[in-house]
């Protein structure tokens, strides 16, 4: 006697709706997040300005260290070292500002600070 595999029915257009579906909100991203955090005068305005190392450390052990630790190397938050390799600098902007990933905070630093806080982030290598 031969046995038939029963296959699990999947109507094609509804794969064909979910790929669409995908698809679309793939594109709404691209249009809302994108053009936008480049065009943000904030960000722009922080990536124009030099930052300063040491200041940038001096805010980071007041209001990072409690969570990253006193040398970056990781507490409660991720350790530090190499962020920049893993993220551009406009997501490390966003990372400070946007409050997206509690625990931690959404800080708003002035553009001075923000760039000081950067250089100190791509100091961390
Ligand atoms: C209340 C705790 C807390 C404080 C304060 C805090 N962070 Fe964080 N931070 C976290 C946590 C938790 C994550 C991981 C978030 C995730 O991705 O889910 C994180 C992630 C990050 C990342 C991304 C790390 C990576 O590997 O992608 C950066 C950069 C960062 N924090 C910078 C800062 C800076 C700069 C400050 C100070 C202005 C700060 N954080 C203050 C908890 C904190």
């Amino acid at each position: 006697m031969t046995g038939q595999i029963v296959q699990p029915a999947i109507p094609r257009g509804l794969v064909a709706a979910l790929v669409l579906a995908a698809a679309a909100a793939c594109v709404v991203v691209a249009l809302l997040v994108l053009p936008a955090s480049s065009r943000d005068p904030y960000t722009r305005q922080t990536l124009e300005l030099r930052g300063s190392v040491e200041h940038g450390a001096q805010l980071f052990r007041l209001n990072c260290s409690g969570c990253h630790g006193i040398a970056a190397q990781g507490l409660v938050g991720p350790d530090l070292h190499g962020v920049s390799q893993r993220k551009n600098q406009r997501q490390l902007i966003q990372q400070v500002v946007s409050g997206r990933t509690p625990p931690m905070p959404r800080f708003q630093p002035e553009p001075q600070a923000m760039a000081d806080l950067l250089a100190y982030l791509n100091g961390l290598v």
